[in-house]
């Protein structure tokens, strides 16, 4: 659990940490090659030690020192552990490298959570596209066969398939062109470290084009987290404070820069630095969620926290997933006024929220009500800290940096 005795403003500086979703993809390529792949500016996150974990199962070695993690020798196992897989869906990336690397693969499917059912069905088509033979049998996905090139359109901007198929690719003499993929940095940050290890990508208007073979070790370093940076720029604005964060690439937020400008926050772009000057109040906006460079979904439930307390009304469609509301219950019993309609989350600014024991039901829906315990009148405890824990690396430390009267509190219920 996190106990926050929230009304302070939140001013200083705060260092953002290596991309989660940059870092969860690049250590799946480690299993593209039997050289040292060495990782910089990893977090420390239960999502990472998760993705570690898997890779080591599969047969290799890994060695961490401090943001440095250093990955070597073959994958030799074609089954993923189901209890990993089940618990962090991003390693159901690892698919495509052990079918390619050992003509198999056998990958429990990841089940769906909280924020929707999140089917892996582009991953699968996409990889049938490209020579596999797939069977889906009580839950776990077999694959079989020679990969080889072809043009996969995706039907929708899958992050997740679009990294599934580079990650295939990569393997393959032959151009694969990937048509609609994603444009998130995460997805650009892995075709960068994919070129370092060899494999030719060129991002196109409409596709992104990768010929694969003869891959080698390299390093990489990852990039910032743009979705925790975002929350700490949220942090600052919806406690009326002056937040400055070090080491972040202003141009990955530019979507939210825009709504909090919009707000009539003032907001301050360095070259590798952004800092939130907040005012007493603010307006509220209307926004919708999108595949990049829209605005991010997983920064839509922070932003409905930071609009409970914007002057007037304020309409948030959630447009990537069916069901990213669990925040919503649990920030109404803090005071806020919400309605849901469809997608449409309606939130009628109020004047001050209360303090009260909220739970967090998934990592971002977590953020917000740690984000709405900030500003809330008297004590606010957030259970579900492992939820937080997978995404947020030191967050203690950083809010009470900032000077959040903040603590983790671990209880049997966390
Ligand atoms: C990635 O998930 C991120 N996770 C998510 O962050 C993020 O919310 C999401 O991209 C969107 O930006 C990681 O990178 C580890 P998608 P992913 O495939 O790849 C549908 C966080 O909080 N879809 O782009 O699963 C899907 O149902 C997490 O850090 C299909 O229909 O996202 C969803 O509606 C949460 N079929 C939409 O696409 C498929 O085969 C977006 O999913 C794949 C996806």
């Amino acid at each position: 659990m996190i106990i926050i005795r929230g009304g302070r403003p939140l001013s200083g500086r705060v260092e953002i940490s290596g991309a989660k979703n940059a870092a969860l993809p690049a250590i799946v390529a480690s299993l593209l090659i039997p050289e040292p792949l060495v990782l910089k500016r990893v977090p420390r996150l239960l999502d990472v030690e998760t993705q570690l974990a898997l890779v080591e199962a599969l047969g290799k070695q890994v060695e961490r020192w401090g943001d440095v993690i250093t990955i070597r020798g073959e994958a030799k196992i074609a089954t993923a552990p189901r209890e990993i897989v089940s618990r962090m869906r991003a390693s159901f990336l690892c698919l495509g490298p052990l079918l390619a690397r050992l003509g198999e693969a056998h990958v429990p499917l990841p089940g769906g959570c909280v924020i929707g059912a999140r089917p892996v069905d582009l991953h699968l088509s996409g990889l049938e596209r490209l020579g596999a033979k797939i069977q889906v049998d009580e839950g776990v996905v077999h694959a079989r066969g020679k990969l080889h090139g072809g043009e996969v359109w995706l039907r929708y901007p899958s992050v997740g398939a679009t990294e599934q198929l580079l990650l295939a690719g990569a393997t393959i003499p032959t151009r694969v062109e990937i048509v609609n993929p994603a444009r998130e940095p995460e997805v650009m940050d892995l075709g960068r470290l994919l070129a370092s290890m060899g494999a030719e990508v060129e991002v196109l208007e409409d596709r992104i084009v990768i010929r694969g073979g003869g891959l080698h070790g390299t390093e990489h370093e990852v990039i910032p987290d743009r979705i925790e940076a975002g929350t700490y720029l949220l942090a600052g604005a919806i406690t009326g404070g002056e937040v400055e964060l070090m080491d972040v690439c202003p141009e990955h937020l530019t979507a939210l820069i825009a709504e909090l400008e919009g707000c009539g926050v003032a907001v301050r772009c360095g070259e590798n630095a952004i800092s939130v000057l907040a005012r007493e109040n603010w307006l509220g906006a209307e926004v919708e969620t999108a595949p990049y460079p829209g605005f991010p979904t997983d920064l839509q439930p922070q932003l409905t926290a930071f609009l409970t307390l914007a002057r007037g009304r304020s309409i948030i469609w959630e447009r990537v997933f069916e069901s990213r509301f669990g925040h919503v219950g649990e920030l109404l019993r803090m005071g806020a006024r919400i309605t849901l309609q469809g997608q449409a989350i309606i939130v009628e600014g109020v004047e001050e929220l209360r303090g009260t024991e909220v739970v967090a039901t998934d990592i971002r829906a977590g953020a917000a009500l740690v984000l709405a315990g900030l500003a809330a009148r008297g004590e606010t405890r957030v259970k579900g800290l492992e939820h937080l824990l997978r995404g947020y690396e030191n967050v203690e430390e950083k809010l009470v940096g900032l000077g959040a009267n903040a603590w983790l509190e671990e209880t049997s219920a966390t």
